[in-house]
C-alpha cells in the first residue's frame, strides 16, 4: 500500500518526508490556493522534495483546455500525474492524455459507475473521496470496496486511491479493502503513530534501564 501526503505545504512535506515512508503527494486547487503560490512554480518545489508521484490538478473544464493544461503540467517534471475531474469533459480529456502517454489521476469520484468510466480511459489512478461521502451520511468505505472488487473482476490496471481520509481507522478499512494507495493529511499520518501502550511501554523500558544503570555505576 502506497502512502501519499495530501498536502501542498512545504513544511509538512519536509517533515513527513524525513520519516522515509512517503511514496508521493496529492494536491488539489484548494490546497495550492492555501499556499498562495502559482501552481507550476509550487509543484516543481514539491517535486524537488519528494521522489514519487506528484498529482497536480487542472483548473479548466473543457476537454480541449484540460488536455492543453495536462500536457503542460506533465512536461514540468517526469513525476507529475495530471489530476482531472470526473466530469464528461474530464473523461474525454483523460482518454486523450492517456493515449499521449500522460499519467492521469481521475479525481472527485463518488460512485462505482464513475469509477468504471475512469478505468475505461486507462487512467493511472482513480480517487474516490471517502470522507466527503461520509459527510453526507453515506458509507464512503463501501464505495472503496465496490471499486476494488469491480476493478479486480476485470483486471483494470487503474490504481484505487482512497482520498478524503479523516482518520487512522479509515486507513485500516481502506487497507483491508485492498486499495493501492491512501492519501493522508499530515494530521492523520501523525495520529497513526499514536498508541498509549507504546508511550507507557517506552517510559517503563527507559526507567528500568536507568535504574539498572544507576545501580551499576553506584
Ligand atoms: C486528494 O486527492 C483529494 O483532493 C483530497 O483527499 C480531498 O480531501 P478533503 O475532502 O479533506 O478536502
Amino acid at each position: 500500500m502506497k502512502f501519499y501526503l495530501d498536502s501542498a505545504n512545504l513544511e509538512e512535506l519536509k517533515r513527513a518526508c524525513s520519516w522515509g515512508i512517503i511514496d508521493g503527494v496529492t494536491t488539489n486547487p484548494s490546497l495550492i490556493a492555501k499556499e498562495g503560490v502559482p501552481l507550476e512554480e509550487h509543484v516543481l518545489k514539491i517535486c524537488d522534495l519528494i521522489q514519487g508521484d506528484i498529482s497536480a490538478e487542472v483548473v479548466s473544464t473543457s476537454a480541449k483546455e484540460m488536455i492543453e493544461e495536462g500536457l503542460k503540467l506533465s512536461k514540468l517534471h517526469s513525476n507529475i500525474v495530471v489530476k482531472i475531474p470526473l466530469i464528461e469533459e474530464g473523461i474525454k480529456a483523460a482518454s486523450v492524455l492517456h493515449k499521449e502517454g500522460v499519467r492521469v489521476n481521475i479525481t472527485l469520484c463518488f460512485s462505482a459507475a464513475q469509477a468504471l468510466l475512469a478505468a475505461k480511459t486507462g487512467a493511472y489512478i482513480v480517487s474516490p473521496f471517502v470522507g466527503r461521502i461520509d459527510d453526507i451520511g453515506w458509507p464512503g468505505m463501501d464505495l472503496i470496496r465496490d471499486i476494488v472488487q469491480i476493478y479486480g473482476n476485470y483486471g483494470y490496471k487503474t490504481q484505487v486511491l482512497a482520498a478524503s481520509i479523516r482518520g487512522p481507522r479509515q486507513v485500516i478499512e481502506a487497507a483491508k479493502a485492498g486499495v493501492h494507495i491512501c492519501t493522508l493529511t499530515y494530521k492523520v499520518l501523525e495520529q497513526m503513530f499514536q498508541h498509549p501502550l507504546t508511550q507507557s511501554g517506552l517510559e517503563q523500558f527507559l526507567s528500568d534501564h536507568k535504574k539498572a544503570f544507576d545501580l551499576v555505576s553506584a
